[in-house]
Parts: C-alpha cells; structure tokens; sequence
C-alpha cells in the first residue's frame, strides 16, 4: 500500500487535532485513502513545549525547509495562522509540486487567486474546507451540491467565538469578557481574538462563501464589517423582551444591483432557524433561485470538528493523486482565473 507523508505547519489546537484524527481513525482513513497517511515532519515556533498529544520529539522542526523543501513530502497542511508567513510557505509548498489543505481564512480572504492560480500552475491541489464554518462542509457544498442553483442570498452565523458569547450572555447573562475568556480556553478564539470580536473574522469567511456562492471576486473592504464589542447586557435583554435574540449575522445578497456583503450584529426573531443555533455552532442560511431555502449547520470551531474538515481535504487529495488529476480542478473551487469582477 502507498504510503502519503503530510508535513504539518503549526501544531496548536487544529494541527494537534489533525494528529489525533489521523491516529484515532487510522484504520478507516487507510481504506479510504488506499494509503497510509504519515506525519513525516511538524513545524512549530517552540520545539521545547510540552505537548497535550504525544509525538515523536524528532518529528519538530523549526525550519520551514525541513518540511516544504523535503521530497519526501507529499501533502502540506497549513495550520499555522497569520497571513505573510503562512503566505510564503504555502507558495513555496507548491513551487515544491506540494498539495496543500489549509484552514487559513485570514489568508485565503486576501490571496484566495495567488494562491488558487499557483497551485493550478503547479498541477496541485488546494483546498481550504475548515476555513469557514470549522466542521460544515460548506464549501463542498456550494461548488458541489449547489454548483447547479443560482444563489441569490446567504446569511450565516459563521465566527464561533462570537456565537458563544452572545449565546452566554443571552441564556445565563454571563459577562463579555469572561466569557472571552472562556472561548480562547476553549480554543474557538483566535491567537488575538479582535478579528474575531469586532466582526473581521466573519467578514473574511463572507469574502470567501460570496466569491464561491456568486463566482465573483471579493475583496474584504467590500464588506461592512460590525462586531459584538459594543452589545451590553442591556442590549440582549431588549431584544429578549420583544421577541428576538442578538446574533451576529453576516448576509451576502445578489440582485439586479449587485451584490451587498455584510457582517453586523442582528436582531432575529425567535421562530427562525438561525435564532436557536447556539454556543459554537455555525449556520449557513442559503437561498437559491432553484432550490428555495436551505441550511448547513454544525460546529464552527474548535479542535475535532476543524481537524476533521482538514483530514477530510486531505482523503480528497490523496484519492485525486490516485487518479492522477490533482491541480485539475476536480474538487478545487472555480478556476480563479475564470472569476468575474463583481464590477463586470
Ligand atoms: P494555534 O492553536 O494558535 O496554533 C498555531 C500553531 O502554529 C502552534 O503550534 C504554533 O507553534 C505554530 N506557529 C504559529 N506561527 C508559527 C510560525 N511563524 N512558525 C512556526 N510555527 C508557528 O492556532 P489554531 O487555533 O490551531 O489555528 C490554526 C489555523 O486554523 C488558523 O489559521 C485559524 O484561523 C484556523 N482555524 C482555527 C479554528 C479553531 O477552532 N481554532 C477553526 C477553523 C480554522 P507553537 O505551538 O510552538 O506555539
Ligand atoms: N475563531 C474562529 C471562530 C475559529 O471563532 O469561528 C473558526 O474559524
């Protein structure tokens, strides 16, 4: 049986749950994959920290090239974070003929063409599930499932961070910043949790989902972009009282005008779908012309729902190496290339 050697970028909450998927479904994952999948090299800021899951102290490294350079290496999985590092290093991967799975919406928001357009040059693989909505296969969907409707509206509770507080602060009338605290010890929050806060986080997923959903490029100044800083218990007890809850809710709406993009703290009535998810979760509300009205709902962040949505790139990756068509576009959302302005 072949066997696939992954090097990973960055081991923190994601790449660690990459690990334990891996390890704990291992046996699946090789039929899948007619494949055994390898962790051949991890690259880390610290090489010295303890680790929650135990690995092979060999297998850090703190030299990029020990990883994207080595031509053993098959597959790159970024989950690092940031933006110029983890830029450089995914464009290096696939100078270096690497397929690449990134959870990276920060990047992917601002490069998604660079980055979609080299790897095409390079005959690879990139794909980037777990950047929006953490466990929902929601891009799968949207250039799968979806590929045949023409979406004209998509509105989604799409940062988990947020989602948690608000819901925190609206069942138990818990306080802002505890509960803060509470989602980065959880690991839903961001290393600097302002993106996720004041609304930029969801915004860049909107970037995303909007040039998936609508074949149009976005940029993320298309986007008025709000966030929950500013929502005091005050607020969330006035909704309550009239029938609503607080959500932040980002909408992306294509008509004979255009298309707007938003992300802002919303009033929803209790009896829509969107207003009971909770805590972590993640919702992707669809309206498409065909289709009517459909929802994607699941986790949207922490550990083992991310990691699944990368383990699951990777399954993908290694079953279009099989077949010899990786960089062919087979699962890779639209050619970049054949995106239309939104100005157009
Ligand atoms: P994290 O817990 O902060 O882990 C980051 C990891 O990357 C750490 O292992 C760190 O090394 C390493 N690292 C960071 N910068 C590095 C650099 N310049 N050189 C070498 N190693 C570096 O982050 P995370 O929560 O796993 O998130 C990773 C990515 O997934 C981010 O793009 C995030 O937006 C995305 N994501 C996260 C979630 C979630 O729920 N957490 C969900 C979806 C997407 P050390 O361990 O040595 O510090
Ligand atoms: N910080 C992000 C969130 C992680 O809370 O949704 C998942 O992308």
């Amino acid at each position: 049986m072949k066997q696939i050697n992954v090097g990973l970028l960055g081991f923190g909450t994601v790449g660690s749950g990459v690990y334990r998927i891996l390890n704990q479904h291992e046996e699946e994952l090789k039929q899948r994959a007619n494949a055994t999948i390898k962790i051949k090299k991890i690259l880390v800021n610290d090489i010295e920290k303890k680790r929650a899951v135990e690995v092979d102290q060999h297998v850090f490294t703190q030299s990029v090239d020990e990883v994207i350079a080595d031509p053993d290496i098959d597959v790159v999985i970024e989950v690092m974070g940031g933006i110029s590092e983890a830029r450089d290093y995914i464009l290096s991967a696939l100078r270096h003929q690497k397929h690449v799975v990134t959870a990276n919406k920060d990047l992917l928001a601002l490069y998604s063409g660079e980055l979609l357009t080299t790897a095409a040059e390079n005959q690879c693989d990139l794909y980037y599930e777990a950047s929006v909505a953490g466990g929902i296969p929601i891009i799968r969907s949207l250039v799968g499932g979806l590929a045949s409707d023409r979406i004209t509206k998509m509105m989604g509770i799409v940062n988990g961070t947020t989602n948690y507080i608000l819901t925190r602060m609206t069942k138990e009338g818990a306080d802002y910043q505890s509960v803060l605290e509470d989602a980065q010890a959880l690991g839903f929050a961001e290393s600097d949790p302002t993106g996720d806060v004041e609304g930029l986080d969801a915004a860049r997923k909107m970037v995303i989902l909007s040039t998936l959903g609508f074949s149009m490029k976005f940029e993320l100044d298309h986007v008025t972009t709000e966030g929950i800083s500013q929502i005091t218990a005050q607020d969330i007890d006035y909704a309550k009282r009239l029938g609503y809850t607080i959500k932040l809710l980002g909408i992306a709406q294509h008509d004979a005008c255009g298309v707007e993009i938003s992300v802002q703290p919303s009033l929803l009535p209790n009896d829509h779908p969107l207003s009971s998810v909770n805590n972590e979760y993640n919702a992707v509300y669809i309206y498409g012309e065909a289709i009517g009205e459909t929802m994607f709902y699941g986790p949207g962040a922490g550990q083992l729902p991310t990691a699944t949505a990368v383990v699951s790139d990777l399954i993908s990756v290694i079953q279009n190496k099989h077949m010899g068509v990786n960089g062919q576009g087979v699962v890779l959302p639209h050619n970049p290339t054949r995106l239309k302005s939104d100005k157009e």
